[in-house]
């Protein structure tokens, strides 16, 4: 397998719609606001969703599939933010996984010709943890409050080797007051059972819904990309505290306490 010299972060999660293309967006965005050429690759075979979330679906006539078969970087890597900083490589072509060998050479070689910092797998539910962990330094499991997703990252992560960085994210927690919703759980009873260490807590986030639907991802300022902003800092080693819903959560677990 050819060796990824830059950060290549997997955003993965077996159960469908908890926010890996959301979460692989806002990462790329983040690392973009710090000054970083990000490649973002979209994997998901079955539906085009990146190209979508940037407004850039008639633009995005290759993609993956077509890079893959021999076809010019330029041809198809889309610049798709106001900065020109993030570079998103559209799942266009691709008619299942790609063959993992030959996706690390041609993610090494574009690392190398590119000067990418960063590069965001996006990748789709159907992925193994073995298959994240081959293409990527870190892994990042994405789970939303609902139990199943949860389940998904317990599996999930049994299947990444036991020395690979992974970590839990945590997507869409209502905002509030941390109080349980109908269905789901806390995120001090998700950290528990995640069985990795918790990089951070996206919020439901209104303002991102509508953007990603509107294809104005490119735009996305302010408050939606400071939980984003705090992830990538924390991958790069800073000590960041987590999102502002934890006090609430300690204080009840302090209730708690006899
Ligand atoms: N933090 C959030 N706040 C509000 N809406 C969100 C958030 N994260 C994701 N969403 C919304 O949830 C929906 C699913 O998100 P997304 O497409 O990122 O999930 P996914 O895990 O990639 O799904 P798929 O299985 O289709 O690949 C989208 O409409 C997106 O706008
Ligand atoms: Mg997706």
């Amino acid at each position: 397998m050819a060796e990824l010299k830059k950060g290549v972060i997997a955003v993965s999660s077996p159960k469908g719609g908890v926010g890996r293309s959301a979460v692989s967006c806002l990462l790329s965005l983040a690392l973009e606001r710090q000054g970083q050429s990000v490649l973002l690759v979209d994997l998901d075979f079955c539906i085009h969703t990146q190209d979508f979330f940037f407004g850039a679906e008639d633009r995005a006539l290759f993609g993956l599939g077509d890079l893959l078969a021999g076809r010019q970087a330029e041809e198809v890597l889309l610049a798709v933010t106001d900065g020109g900083r993030v570079r998103l490589c559209p799942s266009v072509g691709l008619d299942g996984l790609p063959d993992p060998q030959a996706l690390s050479a041609l993610l090494a070689g574009l690392i190398e010709r590119e000067g990418f910092d960063w590069v965001i797998l996006d990748l789709p539910s159907s992925c193994t943890g073995e298959y994240a962990a081959a293409l990527s330094h870190v892994v990042l499991m994405v789970s939303s409050t609902d139990p199943t997703a949860l389940l998904g990252v317990q599996s999930l992560s049994q299947s990444i080797p036991d020395e690979k960085d992974a970590y839990l994210l945590i997507n869409r927690l209502p905002l509030g007051d941390g109080q349980r919703t109908k269905q789901g759980m806390r995120p001090h009873e998700m950290i528990d059972l995640a069985q990795r260490p918790l990089i951070g807590i996206l919020h439901e986030d209104g303002a991102l819904s509508c953007a990603l639907a509107g294809g104005r991802a490119g735009s996305l300022t302010g408050d939606s990309l400071v939980p984003a902003l705090n992830v990538v800092l924390r991958l790069q080693g800073e000590q960041r505290l987590l999102f502002e819903g934890m006090r609430d959560e300690k204080r009840h677990r302090r209730s708690l306490d006899p």
